[in-house]
């Protein structure tokens, strides 16, 4: 495949969305060919999981059902939206990716990290070529997470304990796939941000 991928991972409102959204603003104003899409989603089969996955109760699936959705969803999102951009020689910018499900289906439990990681290699096996880990305090993501509303909270009710070992998680993603991932700091204006997020992928799209 062609192209760039290029994904942001995070706690839930550590800016992800709107660094996704800027970042593919920044770009097509360059005069980039720029694919925005997001996970779970991003393809029509995917956003019909990404209802069944996101609304309804905290119990509604046991972690390895939900390993098992957003895989495949992301199966279908990579089939139908990422492959054919990528091939087309476009900049896909995807809001969450297989990162995700390592942090939040792989941490609920013993063994599951190594399920996820089985799965993705049978069913995805691709990588992202660079991926932003939007670092921030917990405690403040979840208050802007919270702020937004909406009906999609499976997810943003977990535990401060649990939310502190996501982040870490993410961490320690970036510590082990130094060659793909950047940890930006997300506790800054929106704005600055943007600008380190701009800089590192335009430097890595020269490279391309
Ligand atoms: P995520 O996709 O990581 O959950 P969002 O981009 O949706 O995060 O941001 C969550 C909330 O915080 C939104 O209401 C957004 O407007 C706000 N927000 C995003 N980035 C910042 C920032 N750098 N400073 C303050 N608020 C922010
Ligand atoms: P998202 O819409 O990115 O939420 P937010 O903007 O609040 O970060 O993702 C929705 C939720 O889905 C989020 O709480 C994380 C969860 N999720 C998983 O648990 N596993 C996955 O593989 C993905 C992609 C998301």
């Amino acid at each position: 495949m062609g192209g760039v991928f290029i994904t942001f991972e995070g706690i839930d409102g550590s800016g992800k969305s709107t660094q996704a959204r800027l970042l593919a603003e920044g770009l097509r104003a360059r005069g980039d060919d720029v694919v925005a899409t997001r996970e779970p989603g991003g393809s029509p089969g995917a956003e019909e999981i990404r209802a069944l996955v996101l609304e309804g109760d905290p119990d509604r699936w046991s972690p390895e059902t939900e390993i098992l959705l957003f895989t495949a969803a992301r199966r279908d999102h990579l089939e139908r939206t990422i492959a054919p951009a990528l091939s087309a020689g476009k900049i896909v910018v995807c809001d969450r990716f297989a990162d995700s499900t390592r942090m939040y289906q792989g941490l609920r439990g013993p063994g599951l990290r190594e399920t996820v990681d089985k799965l993705h290699k049978l069913m995805i096996g691709r990588e992202p070529d660079l991926t932003f880990i939007i670092d921030m305090d917990p405690t403040k993501g979840h208050a802007r997470a919270k702020g937004r509303g909406g009906t999609e909270e499976r997810f943003e009710d977990f535990g401060a304990a649990l939310q502190e070992q996501m982040r870490a998680g993410f961490l320690d993603l970036a510590e082990t796939n130094p060659s793909r991932c950047v940890v930006i700091d997300g506790d800054r204006a929106p704005e600055a941000v943007a600008q380190d997020v701009l800089g590192v992928a335009t430097a890595r799209i020269a490279q391309s």
